[in-house]
């Protein structure tokens, strides 16, 4: 039987990964957050310095990086050459150049086998930009979720104080940051940030996460998917 796909995308710090996580664990699905893909290349960008505006610098490194995902005790662990990066690239350095980098053509198209690979395997949620739009376009289920730019600026807020990792970044900061990355996002030449055709709109500004994925898993069901 064809496994079964959900795509998710969204903006950053909009709750996707949130959602997907806990629904691939109660369905039994495997949870891909792509972003973490594009976020290991990012660190081996960084590693050499290259300039990440660069790209056929940047472009020029890629057959030296080998990005591999494995699951560890459920846990999606990125591993970058042999070695376990996970706990590396979720810093503000790292969302920069991943997002500078994402951009280019050649970027995408080493991670874009890669997703659609895993895919085809087994039953996923798949999270990032260009999932319904350019990774799984026949996926059985399309969701884009939005929330308001402040709600998103809150959250990441909350979350980096909660980590000690804010240092002297003020909401401001981080809502600024946050439209700057969106902006290139969405305006990228190369699977920008899009909506598909046939995707569900969810807005995830004022509801919370039980019902985010109520929501989800009557929209399987309807489908017959679960
Ligand atoms: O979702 P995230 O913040 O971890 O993603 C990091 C960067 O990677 C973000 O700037 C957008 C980019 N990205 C992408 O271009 N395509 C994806 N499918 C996932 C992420």
């Amino acid at each position: 039987m064809k496994p079964v796909n959900i795509a998710i995308d969204g903006p950053s710090g909009v709750g996707k990964s949130t959602i997907a996580k806990s629904l691939a664990a109660r369905l039994g699905f495997t949870y891909i957050d792509t972003g973490a893909m594009f976020r290991t290349l990012a660190v081996y960008f960084l590693r050499k310095d290259v300039d990440s505006g660069d790209e056929a610098a940047v472009c020029a490194l890629l057959p030296e990086c080998d990005v591999d995902i494995r699951y560890e005790d459920g846990q999606q662990h990125m591993y970058l050459n042999g070695e376990d990066v996970t706990g590396l690239i979720r810093t503000e350095e790292v969302s920069k150049v991943a997002s500078v980098t994402s951009q280019y053509g050649e970027v995408r198209r080493k991670l874009l086998y890669m997703q659609q690979d895993m895919a085809r395997r087994q039953d996923v949620i798949m999270d990032g930009r260009d999932i319904g739009t350019v990774v799984l376009p026949d996926a059985q289920l399309k969701l884009f979720v939005t929330a308001r730019p402040e709600v998103r600026a809150r959250r990441r807020y909350l979350q980096l104080k909660e980590q000690g990792r804010l240092g002297d970044a003020t909401l401001e900061d981080i809502l600024k940051d946050m439209e700057e990355r969106d902006y290139r996002d969405s305006h990228r030449e190369n699977a920008p940030l899009m909506e598909a055709e046939d995707a569900v709109l969810l807005d995830n500004s004022d509801i919370s996460e039980a019902e985010a994925e109520d929501r989800i898993l009557e929209l399987l069901r309807e489908r017959k998917l679960i």
